[in-house]
């Protein structure tokens, strides 16, 4: 693609469909910029839901909202970014779909192109384990779930080897872990044990965290009140328990222990992405590209960087949909300002807190000032993030798919 489309109108160019694309993109007016998304999918994950996604609590599409939908104006482009030539103000790209490579001119550029889930050298993670990061990561996890119980229901099988098979590790005590172990011990606690009941008591939930606490971003009295709850739950929590190594069926400790499991979800944390990764510019020990206090990229004019692939040098911003969708919207502020002439000030992010999900209807709130957890913080938690979905259409199917939920229970078909 080349030269400039749309007469005066800076083509301004945007890789990342998520929290901080989204909410740059949604709020230019098509009228003032030559707008472009390249993205690899033509949606907008909620993130803060596929958890829940992975059991049917909320269904898949129900938090998905299709780029073209909201974005009207704005061209999109099914593809990933391979690579920029800052010189030429080019984007080298590979089509979602077939084997098409293409490039894209830019005036300017921003990267929000979010993060993968990071191995740490772990062996086995990628032939061995499921991630939750994707819409197909949710499916597959769902799907492997109830494969698990099918496998264990066949006729014949020893003791050891259906409890092995009902035996879900998590690894990695973030939000993320957290967050996925709660949700399946729901869903073995409701519709799997009316399923299976011979099968399901037997199931297991164990969530392997290597530092000393799970939740260590969260408040240490909130972290501890969870473990607690787990603990009356049934979820076994092994805490300065760090996963070496996993093979077919087994998750071994760095203590020498084995864990013979049925199936094993990686939560492990953020790595960047091919993209990210390939770029020779300034990073953190993380692989953050470093920004300034306005978003932009050094020694590259018109580019900037924001969400979980970016952070300033000094002071790290969290790698939350939060800080991504304020970075959004400050630059689209920033963007039009400067345009105009006007003074830009720096990007500052207002904290709201956390919330997570714990299970059994309970939740965490660590908000700034407030400590809560329980049944009223999951239904803050509910509610908040209904308000949070990006769409009218998002809401009520989510709303709709609590109530399927709790009137006729999670659906496990097989499929
Ligand atoms: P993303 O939202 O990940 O979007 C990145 C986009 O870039 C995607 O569209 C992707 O397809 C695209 N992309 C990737 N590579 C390329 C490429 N090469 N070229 C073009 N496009 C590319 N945060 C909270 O604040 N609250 C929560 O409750 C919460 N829950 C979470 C639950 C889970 C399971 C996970 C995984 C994360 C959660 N987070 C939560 C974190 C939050 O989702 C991220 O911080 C947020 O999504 C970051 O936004 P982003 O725009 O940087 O990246
Ligand atoms: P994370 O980095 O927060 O947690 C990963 C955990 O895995 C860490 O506790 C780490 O010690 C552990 N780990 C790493 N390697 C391990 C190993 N070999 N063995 C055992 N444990 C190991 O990653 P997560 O949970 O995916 O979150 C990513 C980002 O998304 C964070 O910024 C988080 O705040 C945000 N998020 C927020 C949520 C919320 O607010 N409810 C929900 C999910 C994610």
């Amino acid at each position: 693609m080349n030269g400039r489309a749309g007469g005066e109108r800076p083509r301004l160019v945007v890789l990342g469909c998520g929290f901080g694309g989204y909410s740059l993109l949604s709020r230019l007016d098509p009228r003032r910029w030559d707008l472009t998304l390249i993205s690899p999918r033509n949606y907008f994950l909620f993130y803060p839901l596929l958890a829940s996604a992975t059991v049917g609590t909320v269904e898949l599409r129900s938090i998905l909202e299709p780029a073209q939908r909201r974005l009207a104006g704005v061209r999109v482009l099914e593809a990933e970014a391979t690579a920029v030539d800052w010189e030429a103000k080019r984007v080298a790209c590979r089509a979602a779909v077939g084997e098409d490579r293409f490039e894209v001119g830019y005036d300017l550029l921003v990267i929000a192109v979010g993060t993968a889930v990071a191995d740490f050298g772990v062996e086995g993670v990628a032939a061995h384990t499921l991630r939750l990061k994707t819409a197909e990561d949710a499916h597959a996890v769902r799907k492997g779930i109830l494969d698990r119980f099918a496998a264990a229901e066949i006729p014949g099988l020893d003791d050891a080897e259906v409890e092995r098979r009902l035996t879900f590790v998590v690894c990695g005590g973030g939000p993320t872990g957290v967050e996925v172990a709660a949700e399946i011990d729901d869903l073995l606690d409701r519709e799997l044990a009316r399923a299976h009941p011979q099968l399901a008591p037997r199931a297991r939930v164990i969530l392997v965290e290597a530092l000393p606490r799970i939740l260590s971003g969260f408040d240490e009295a909130l972290a501890g009140y969870a473990q607690e709850h787990f603990a009356r739950e049934g979820v076994e929590v092994r805490t300065e328990a760090p996963v070496r190594r996993i093979e077919a069926g087994c998750v071994h400790l760095a203590s020498g222990e084995r864990i013979p499991c049925g199936l094993v979800v990686w939560a492990g944390g953020n790595a960047p992405v091919p993209l990210v990764a390939g770029l020779d510019l300034a990073k953190t020990e993380h692989g953050r590209l470093i920004v300034d206090r306005r978003l932009r990229l050094a020694g590259r004019p018109g580019v900037y960087a924001l969400g979980d692939c970016a952070t300033f040098g000094d002071v790290p911003l969290a790698a939350t949909a939060q800080v991504a969708q304020q970075q959004g919207k400050y630059l689209a502020r920033a963007l039009e300002r400067e345009r105009r002439g006007r003074p830009v000030g720096p990007f500052k992010f207002q904290s709201f807190g956390m919330l997570a999900y714990i299970g059994a209807g309970e939740a965490l709130a660590d908000l700034p000032g407030v400590k809560w957890s329980g049944r009223t913080a999951w239904l803050f938690w509910r509610s908040v993030y209904l308000t949070k979905l990006v769409s009218l259409a998002n809401k009520v199917k989510v709303l709709f798919d609590w109530i399927k939920a709790r009137l006729f229970g999670r659906d496990i078909s097989r499929f």
